[in-house]
């Protein structure tokens, strides 16, 4: 028989590999602890220089700032990690820039931190010859909000702008994973549920109702997908969106 390393644990191994998770917040600092908690030398990137510099020091990861709203401070972020490193294997973004412009501009600023990060990060995996690339959708990119939900709570539906640009993602994924296929780099996108972070009780109750277990997600259970997705175990899938969302879209 072939001799294969998947299906072993070995192929969610990721000792020796070097792996950048900017956007250190809810769920990005759960990623970087996975991925160090599977062997990978972490690189965090964040605009929030304290946030990001102290989860760094707690997981023993290396900071850089940077802004993924900006293509230049992308296209420095990679440079400085290959340059720190020498290898970049792995990358999510997970930032969550924030505007509160137009639609024009909501749509503009989060596909382009999206965009910004596949592919200065793509374009230097593409000379190395491997990588994966993880970009951060949602279910609203491919589901309508349930609205119902948000009454007499305090949270809000998510405006239009993150819906569209959400499921641009979907898009964007699939383009970025065709171009790069030649290259062997891997583009895919992780679609979460919601994340418990707080909300109020009315919202948690309303929400869960239509989740696994009857609750919201917690980032651990979006972390192991990442590993997945940044090991060999996933080497042979690219183009795909994986909706992690205790079946609430169901
Ligand atoms: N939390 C949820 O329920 C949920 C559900 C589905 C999808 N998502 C998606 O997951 C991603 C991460 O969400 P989160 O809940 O962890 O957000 P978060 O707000 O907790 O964390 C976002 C992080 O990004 C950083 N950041 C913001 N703007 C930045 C910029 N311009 N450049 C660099 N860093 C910047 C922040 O400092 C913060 O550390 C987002 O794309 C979000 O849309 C979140």
């Amino acid at each position: 028989m072939k001799k294969d390393s998947t299906g072993t644990q070995n192929a969610f191994d990721l000792t020796g590999r070097v792996c950048v998770v900017v956007g250190g917040g809810l769920i990005g600092s759960e990623f970087a602890r996975a991925l160090v908690a599977h062997g990978a030398a972490v690189a965090v990137a964040d605009v929030d220089v304290a946030k990001g510099t102290a989860l760094a020091a707690e997981l023993g990861a290396t900071f850089f700032e940077c802004d993924t709203t900006s293509e230049q401070s992308v296209t420095m972020l990679a440079a400085a990690v290959q340059k720190q490193f020498g290898r970049i294997d792995g990358v999510v973004n997970a930032t969550y820039p924030k505007t509160k412009s137009d639609f024009a501009q909501q749509v503009g600023v989060h596909t382009g931190a999206q965009f910004f990060v596949a592919e200065q990060f793509g374009e230097l995996m593409a000379k190395q010859g491997h990588g994966s690339i993880v970009l951060l959708g949602s279910i609203y990119g491919s589901e309508a909000p349930r609205f119902e939900l948000y009454a007499g709570s305090a949270v809000k539906a998510p405006p239009a702008a993150y819906a569209t640009a959400k499921g641009g993602l979907i898009a964007l994924t699939r383009y970025l994973a065709k171009q790069y296929r030649p290259h062997g780099v891997r583009v895919n996108l992780l679609s979460p549920g919601g994340v418990e972070d707080g909300q109020d009780k009315v919202f948690q109750k309303n929400y869960s109702v239509h989740a696994l277990n009857n609750r919201m997600a917690e980032p651990g259970d979006l972390s192991p997908a990442l590993v997945y997705l940044f090991a060999d175990a996933s080497r042979y899938m690219t183009g795909q969106n994986i909706v992690i969302d205790g079946g609430w879209t169901l």
